[in-house]
């Protein structure tokens, strides 16, 4: 008999097995008729791919103009924002790179004529064993995840403030965080470790505005249907498959535009009052 390879894929089926096959959904489709961010100028990170152009999307489709910035995609993502009429700008960009934060942050502020929100999205992740993992990989993880959301907020941080004096409304910063920034998660040393800073970077931050211009604050996503699914997708050599029971949902995983409408709602004047919340959207896997 041959083994059966065992995935967070075919634990996935697992979790669903003895029960009622699911009818099809049909796709969510998400038209805001709000234009809850009209004239806002925003910088989007990871906007290239998964929630962050789903983001991007939303965003000019509420009446933001975006500027896109990803290590791929980003051009794709902005001319199919131009193409449905809306405003859009797209930048190469490696966040774990300070400097060209630095440089694109700027060019992107003077070419939308100032700052308004900044999203910090890119991530990356993926499943390994503690005791093999290696230190390049658990640096750039943390380096991705963590350093860039701190390097694109610290060089926007000047921007916002700007639009804050002129405006006298408070410039806005959401990241990403995940359920593994949570709470611990198998195999995901790095991961986690790079999410709880995210975590708390993003209370400090908002401790340190709040009442000052800039309101911060975070999403927590559970299993969204992206890439970086695909990253997770091998379990480490033998690993106890159990221990995913704690980061699944018998729910299906979410859509990258329901990402997008919590991202709008912090974003938008809606969420005048949150700063310092860390918000979790994850189908119920760290109640
Ligand atoms: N999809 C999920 O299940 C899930 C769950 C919790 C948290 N998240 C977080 O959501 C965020 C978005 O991920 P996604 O699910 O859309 O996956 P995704 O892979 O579709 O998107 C991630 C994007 O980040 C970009 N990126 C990676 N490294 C970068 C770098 N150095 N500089 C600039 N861009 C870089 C990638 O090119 C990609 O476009 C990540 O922070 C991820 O950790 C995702």
């Amino acid at each position: 008999m041959t083994e059966k390879k065992i995935t967070a894929r075919s634990l996935a089926g697992e979790a669903q097995a003895g029960r009622k096959p699911a009818k099809k959904k049909p796709a969510r489709k998400v038209a805001p008729t709000y234009k809850r961010l009209r004239g806002s100028r925003v910088f989007i990170t990871g906007a290239g791919s998964g929630i962050g152009r789903a983001t991007a999307i939303r965003f000019a489709a509420e009446g933001a103009n975006v500027a896109i910035a990803d290590l791929r995609g980003a051009k794709e993502t902005a001319a199919e924002i131009s193409g449905g009429g809306g405003q859009a700008v797209a930048y190469d960009l490696d966040v774990t790179d300070a400097a060209a934060v630095h440089r694109v942050v700027d060019k992107a502020a003077k070419t939308l004529g100032g700052l308004d929100i900044v999203c910090n999205i890119a991530g990356i992740g993926h499943f390994a064993n503690s005791h093999e993992e290696t230190p390049e990989w658990f640096d750039r993880i943390v380096s991705v995840n963590l350093n860039g959301t701190f390097y694109v907020s610290r060089y926007a941080l000047p921007h916002l403030l700007k639009a804050y004096e002129e405006t006298g409304v408070d410039g806005v910063i959401v990241n990403t965080a995940s359920t593994s920034g949570l709470m611990g998660a198998p195999w995901s040393a790095a991961y986690c470790a790079s999410k709880g800073g995210v975590v708390n970077l993003t209370r400090a931050l908002a401790y340190e505005y709040r009442g000052k211009g800039v309101r911060v604050n975070a999403i927590a996503p559970g299993g969204t249907n992206t890439n970086i699914v695909t990253s997770f997708m091998n379990l480490p050599p033998n690993a106890d498959y159990k221990l995913m029971g704690k980061i699944m949902t018998p729910m299906d995983q979410a859509e990258p535009d329901e990402m997008a409408n919590l991202f709008a709602f912090i974003a938008s004047n809606e969420g005048r009052y949150m700063t310092g919340s860390v918000v979790v959207l994850d189908g119920g896997i760290t109640c």
